[in-house]
Order: structure tokens, then sequence, then C-alpha cells
């Protein structure tokens, strides 16, 4: 579903990707991780066409990113959703006008279909619609997240959804909802995920597979197994501080799958 062959990427004279290869599988979810600044957010919006690679390919769909044409790029950008770093909201917009923001813009439809759409988008992300009418300050951190996945919903009905790091920040009863909600995306409407995160016991629960970005490439990439075994130094060094809640929900999860 997503393809990056051999991308390289700088901004100005600061090179950030350096020859990174990777695939996404139809209806798997990624989790990219690495130390900040190493890129990651670039990835997702390499992704979106929103950057161009300087070299290599970006391919999303079939579609070769970089070469695209405006209305082919359009397509594309119609089966992403995004959820942005910082959730994004609109802080003027009540939660109903955040979520049925896209209807609004196309125009056409009548106030009260918006209105069900909209009800109907929160109750996928599990919050009562009865917010509906409160702005987004009003909202925690949590429920604000869950606003902007649903709002990603509603915009494109999306095939893709891209999260950047959507736990951040947030307490662990509230990490954890969000961390369901991407499951239940994942496993209902097999959606295909790319999730860039730092919080890697979550990681696990909701990733098929595991790419880890640094210094410009690509230093893992691979199965959860495969990254609880791996020996390669960086990663290692990477994954230290997580070590011991690495082990305890590898002894959780083997024992939910019954082995
Ligand atoms: N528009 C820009 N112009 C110039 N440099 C940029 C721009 N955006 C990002 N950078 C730099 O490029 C590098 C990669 O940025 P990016 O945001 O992709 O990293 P990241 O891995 O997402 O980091 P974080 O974990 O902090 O979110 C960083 O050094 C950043 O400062
Ligand atoms: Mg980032």
């Amino acid at each position: 579903m997503i393809e990056f062959k051999d991308v390289h990427f700088q901004y100005g004279s600061l090179l950030v990707l350096d020859g990174v290869s990777f695939h996404v599988n139809r209806g798997s979810t990624k989790v990219i991780m690495g130390p900040s600044g190493t890129g990651k957010s670039t990835l997702l919006k390499l992704m979106l066409g929103l950057l161009k690679p300087d070299a290599g390919q970006v391919i999303v769909d079939g579609v070769d990113v970089g070469q695209a044409k405006r209305s082919e790029m359009n397509d594309v950008r119609r089966k992403i959703g995004m959820v942005f770093q910082d959730g994004a909201l609109f802080d003027s917009l009540t939660v109903g006008e955040n979520v049925g923001y896209s209807f609004l813009e196309r125009g056409g439809m009548p106030i009260d279909e918006v209105e069900a759409k909209v009800r109907e988008f929160l109750a996928q992300v599990g919050l009562d619609p009865g917010i509906l009418d409160q702005l987004p300050d009003q909202l925690s951190i949590g429920m604000q997240r869950r606003v902007a996945i649903a709002r990603a919903l509603a915009a494109c009905n999306p095939e893709i959804m891209l999260y950047d790091e959507p736990t951040t920040g947030l307490d662990p009863v509230t990490l954890e909802t969000i961390t369901d909600i991407i499951v239940e995306l994942q496993e209902k409407m097999h959606m295909t995920s790319v999730v860039v995160t730092h919080q890697i016991p979550d990681a696990l629960k909701v990733g098929s597979s595991f790419l880890i970005l640094a210094g410009g490439k690509v230093v893992f990439d691979g199965s959860a197994e495969a990254l609880a075994k791996c020996t390669i130094p960086m990663v290692m060094s990477f994954l230290e501080p997580f070590k011991k809640t690495l082990r305890a929900s590898f002894t959780s999860l083997h024992s939910e799958l019954g082995n």
C-alpha cells in the first residue's frame, strides 16, 4: 500500500533521510520510532505528498507521489486520514463543527444530516455525542485526540490512517483508549496505518511491524519478536529504557494469545 524506495530528503543543507526503504502492507500497521528530530514526521509528510523526495520514490497505492500530477495527488490524499502531532483542532469551532468540517465545507448536506454523521463518527471513537456543542479547550487532551481521529475519519472515509504521536502527553488510561481505537479501526475497517510513537509498550499492541529510524537510515524493520531479540547496538540502546516494560508486555501479549 505504501512503499519507500531509497528515499533521500533534505531541508536546505540539513540531510534528514539518507536512503530510506520500507513498505507497509495493505491492512497492516507500521509503527515508526526513533530519536527526536530523525525525520519521522517528515516520512508522514512525504506520504501525504506535502514534501517530495530529492531522490528515490514514495509510492502510495500505486501512485508515485514525487511524479504525480495534482489531480492524481488529490485522489491519493482523499484516501488518507491524518492525525497530526498536536491534535490540531480548530479552537474556535465546536466539536461538531470540527468533526463535520469537511461536510460543511463541501456544502449541500442538510445540517441535521451533518449532525447525524458527526454523532456517528464520535460514537466510533467512543465519545458521547452530547459533547457536540463544546469547544475543544473544554475537553481533556485525550478527548481532543479522539475528536481529531473522528475528524480524520469524517474527512475522507480513509483507507490509510497516519498518526503522528497520537498518545504523547496522555495519562496511562487515556493512552490505552487511544491505542484501542487504533487497533479497532484496523480490525473493523481493515485500515492500513502508520503510527509514529515514543510509547514503546503501546506500539507493541498496535504494530504489525516496527521501523526504527536513526541518523537518516532505517536501523531496524521487522516484527515485535525480532525487535525484542535485536542485538544491533543502536536499537538496543534505544530500547534500553523500555526493556522491562517490553518484556512485561511480551509476557502479557503471549498469555493473551494463549501461549
Ligand atoms: N520545515 C522545515 N525546515 C527545516 N528543517 C526542518 C523542517 N521541518 C523539520 N526540520 C528538521 O528536520 C529534522 C527532522 O524533523 P522531523 O520533524 O521529521 O523529526 P521527528 O523525527 O518527527 O522529530 P520529533 O520526534 O521531535 O517529532 C529535524 O532536525 C527538524 O528540526
Ligand atoms: Mg515529529
